[in-house]
């Protein structure tokens, strides 16, 4: 008879009624809780919920084992890719096996670093007329900077998409971003969530926010020009064009279609927006940095506008970027995995079936690869120091890895030093440093308003 063997299992927290203590933990502090996981047991923990076998992954090697090596035998957490379905649709961000790899083999042209490359203008004219619009009231000299970083990156978003158009009304597609946001994120740590036909605020209010994006996505669709029409390619001409090099006959239509510029809309510009206000947040904190950072930029640039190729000569403005991706990463954690098959993590094994969480913001502030990992140094990021493979994730990695990421880092770029050639950044005297705000992207929780001086 064949020998049943069973992994042993690696430590955690002991699970009370069911494990719901865990549930009851996480709810108010979730990233604190990961933390005080890591702190205790390391590498790897595990618990239980219900059911569920929850393996925290902490070891920047094993999580690159997993992510890289292992990537077939994974899949998103079903219940997270339902819930970002009612948004999303059957988007590149919640699709598996034949049907992501044809979507993403689509999407990827559109992201390479010399096409994203041609983005840049449109980037930093976004930034511009941002700028010249910013009058300050004077009887409040300081400016909410996750709005105004929100209004260009949202500006970004929608002339790659579209071709140059501006959103009508920028605050309220921000707001019904952020209602789902945290809907999707209170569903996540729910036992049983809310299924979406329950009449209760929540999802409702989710349902109106689907229904206003679902809207302007389909208007921007339809007026956009025919690809041969189009002056400027546009991500949506180039996706209507696209052919799946598999199979050539094949394009993307229809729901489709919709679906992959939902998500690109939805995962491209919150993300940005929020990097980039904690950064302006930590340069207003640290006047030698953002001192640095100024002459750098004025002797590169001249009072040019910056483009992909200066940018590459800015090595402060690019480490203290990475410093606050590192310190504040918009997808604080990544989808939960379900392990499809028997998974290696170092000298553990994760049964199939199990759940695998890895979160970037716990394993990015790890004492273990960063000395005083809460203080923002970016000088970790000079050339000269090594930071452990892994242990700095802000995109994810293996073959789900940001799809975004060149973009992402361009346009934080580009805007940055824009800011920075104009503004200086104070943090106002009575202010405090805001509590982050977990939903899928990593917020303030309160506004951060800083005050903005012109050069
Ligand atoms: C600072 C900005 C950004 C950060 C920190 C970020 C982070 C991430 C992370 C961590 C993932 C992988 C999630 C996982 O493995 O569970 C991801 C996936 C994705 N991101 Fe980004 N992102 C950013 C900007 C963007 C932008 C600008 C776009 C598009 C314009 C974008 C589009 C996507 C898409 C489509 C996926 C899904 C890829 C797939 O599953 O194949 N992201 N992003």
């Amino acid at each position: 008879m064949q020998k049943l063997t069973v992994p042993i299992l690696p430590p955690g927290p002991t699970a009370e009624w069911w494990g719901l203590n865990h549930l009851a933990a996480m709810r108010p502090n979730y990233l604190g809780y990961v933390e005080e996981l890591q702190r205790q047991h390391s590498d790897i923990a595990h618990l239980q919920v219900l059911n569920e076998h929850i393996f925290h992954v902490f070891n920047p090697d094993w999580v690159r084992e997993i992510l890289i090596t292992q990537s077939t035998a994974l899949i998103r957490w079903e219940r997270a890719t339902e819930v970002f379905s009612h948004s999303m649709g059957q988007g590149v961000l919640v699709t598996e096996g034949a049907q992501w790899e044809r979507q993403r083999r689509m999407l990827q042209p559109g992201f390479t670093p010399k096409r994203v490359a041609g983005y840049a203008k449109l980037m930093t004219d976004a930034a511009r007329t941002a700028f010249s619009k910013l009058v300050k009231p004077k009887n409040d000299p300081n400016v909410d900077i996750e709005t105004l970083m929100t209004g260009i990156t949202l500006d970004v978003i929608m002339g790659v998409l579209f071709g140059n158009q501006q959103v009508q009304d920028s605050r309220s597609v921000a707001n019904a971003i952020q209602t789902l946001s945290q809907f999707a994120v209170s569903q996540l740590f729910k036992p049983f969530p809310w299924p979406m036909w329950t009449p209760v605020p929540a999802v409702l209010n989710a349902r109106r926010a689907i229904k206003e994006l679902n809207q302007l996505i389909d208007h921007h669709i339809n007026v956009t020009p025919e690809p041969d029409q189009a002056s400027e390619k546009s991500l949506l001409t180039m996706l209507q064009q696209a052919r799946d090099p598999n199979h050539p006959s094949e394009g993307l239509c229809g729901q489709e279609l919709h679906d992959q510029i939902m998500v690109t809309f939805q995962a491209g510009h919150e993300t940005s927006a929020t990097a980039l206000t904690w950064w302006c947040g930590l340069i207003a904190q640290h006047p030698d940095v953002a001192a640095r950072i100024h002459d750098e930029v004025t002797e590169v640039l001249q009072g040019q506008d910056p483009t992909p190729e200066t940018l590459a000569q800015l090595p402060w403005l690019q480490a203290s970027l990475k410093e606050a991706l590192r310190l504040y990463p918009p997808a604080a954690l990544l989808f939960t995995r379900r392990a499809c098959q028997n998974i290696k993590a170092g000298p553990w094994t994760i049964p199939k079936g199990s759940l695998i969480a890895i979160t970037p913001y716990v394993i990015q502030r790890d004492l273990r690869w960063f000395d005083a990992p809460d203080e923002f140094r970016p000088e970790r990021f000079m050339d000269s120091i090594e930071i452990p493979r892994g242990a700095w994730m802000p995109f994810g990695v293996g073959p789900r890895v940001c799809v975004g990421q060149h973009f992402a880092m361009l346009e934080m770029g580009l805007i940055a030093a824009m800011l920075v050639q104009r503004y200086r950044l104070a943090w106002p005297d009575d202010a405090t440093w805001p509590k982050t705000n977990l939903g899928v992207t990593l917020r303030p929780a309160a506004p951060m308003t800083l005050d903005i001086t012109p050069r």
